[in-house]
């Protein structure tokens, strides 16, 4: 045993719950009558596993979709690569009680699915702005992951998959929202146009951050900005242009560009086919797409 805590109030039959544990976000849920606890936190792109759905005995992530076995961990669907680390869970005294094993590892394999006769729901929200809401979360909480690295190889492969998710996450904005908020929205234009330069500000702030030496003083500094610039984004998308989305476009709209931006991550994983070069808003703004698929 590695560590070993104690929590109040294990969750009902079916409830995803997060439990912070010296640091570390843990699932937790019942299924069966049997607890069941894993990392909270997705190994794709870093959305938490709590926020999506049981289904069967796996969980669904509510960001990507990328399915796992909450028994073994592994993965049964991707987009996810590597699995979750399963924790020891039970209760005790009336107080559930999670700990980590000497020897816990994640699957190497993804095995078949496996049914379960539980839980089960009618999957995660695939409105585009509760998609790109949850990806927000997911950002931050890299951000918030990187603050308390100091092994340079770590902090490099931690700010690369980071950079990876912020410019997948701006060029499926800039392909598959910004359009459509442009024609939706009374002042649709300014808010899209307001946003790719936003986007091209970040992009600056991640190139400046790839000056340094990774770990060094202004390494740190330069990423201290990115954080800050990229945070002030987030902040005025969720107040402005995400709710003014919402209010334009037809719910079952929103849901099938969800789909659309589950595929863009699919396709452009790891940023593949994604250069990270500064977009002109304009050019954005007139790619309206196919008039009859805009609500
Ligand atoms: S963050 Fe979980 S599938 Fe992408």
């Amino acid at each position: 045993m590695t560590s070993q805590h104690s929590h109040p109030s294990p969750p009902e039959e079916g409830e995803l719950v997060t439990l912070d544990h010296d640091g570390s976000a843990v699932a937790v849920t019942m299924l069966d009558g049997e607890l069941h606890a894993f990392d909270d936190t997705c190994p794709h792109a870093g959305c938490s596993l709590a926020d999506g759905e049981l289904d069967g005995r796996t969980v669904v992530c509510p960001c990507h979709l990328a399915r796992f076995d909450i028994a073994t961990g592994a993965v049964v669907e991707g987009p996810a690569r590597s699995g979750l680390t399963i924790w020891s869970a039970r209760v005790t005294d009336g107080a559930l009680e999670i700990r980590q094993e000497e020897g816990d590892e994640q699957p190497a394999d993804p095995p078949a699915a496996s049914a379960g006769n539980a839980a089960s729901s009618s999957g995660p929200d695939m409105d585009i702005t509760v998609l790109i809401e949850r990806e927000h979360d997911a950002i931050r909480r890299q951000f918030e992951a990187i603050k308390v690295l100091s092994d340079t190889h770590e902090l490099d492969t931690a700010w690369t998959a980071l950079t990876e998710l912020l410019e997948i996450h701006a060029s499926g904005e800039e392909s598959l929202l910004y359009p459509k908020l442009a024609r939706a929205a009374d002042d649709g234009v300014e808010e899209a146009e307001h946003a790719v330069r936003d986007h091209n500000e970040i992009r600056d702030s991640v190139r400046a951050v790839h000056e340094h030496d990774v770990g060094s003083e202004a390494w740190w500094q330069a990423f201290r900005k990115a954080r800050e610039v990229n945070e002030e984004h987030l902040q005025e998308e969720e107040r402005d242009a995400l709710p003014s989305f919402r209010d334009s476009t037809e719910r079952a709209r929103r849901e099938e560009l969800g789909r659309e931006w589950v595929g863009f991550h699919e396709e452009h994983q790891h940023g593949r086919g994604l250069n990270g070069d500064d977009v002109d808003p304009g050019a954005v703004i007139d790619d309206l797409g196919d008039a009859s698929s805009t609500a």
